[in-house]
């Protein structure tokens, strides 16, 4: 219980899916290069929330800066996988079909506005946080296993 197993070697580059994990969708994209560019250009200073702790991304051990390369799951940035869950109240972010991604890219919160980047990174409106990302395994085989 509480682990989710997917095979995620059919997801075409740019796709993006929604995995049900302990009730909560999990945001799994398979980055373009201009989205990972996008992503990995964005200066700390330019973050509302600069700092990922260990609870926010359990993959890092402690706090690590929220750079890009911390927060996907392989070091080619190819894999952003997040917690679908606004962190300002808890409404599920639009994005995930390609439309309403925001102002920044990445997904759009719209109970009140809250625009996230393409590495989930909260950029505008009230949302105090980064989308969450959860613990999971990728191997090589595009095997992912959550929890
Ligand atoms: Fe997302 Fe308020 S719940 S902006």
């Amino acid at each position: 219980a509480g682990t989710v197993r997917v095979d995620l070697s059919g997801v075409e580059p740019g796709q993006r899916i929604t995995i049900k994990w302990r009730g909560r969708p999990v945001f799994v994209w398979r980055r373009s290069a201009a989205a990972i560019e996008a992503a990995r250009a964005v200066e700390l200073d330019d973050l509302a929330d600069s700092v990922d702790s260990g609870r926010e991304n359990p993959n890092q051990s402690g706090e690590v800066p929220a750079r890009d390369e911390n927060r996907t799951a392989d070091a080619d940035g190819e894999w952003l996988i997040v917690i679908g869950v606004c962190t300002h109240l808890g409404c599920i972010p639009l994005g995930q079909d390609g439309s309403a991604v925001g102002e920044f890219g990445g997904w759009f919160c719209p109970c009140h506005g809250s625009h996230y980047d393409t590495s989930g990174r909260i950029r505008k409106g009230p949302a105090p946080r980064n989308l969450d990302i959860p613990p999971y395994n990728l191997g090589d085989d595009l095997q992912l296993v959550i929890g």
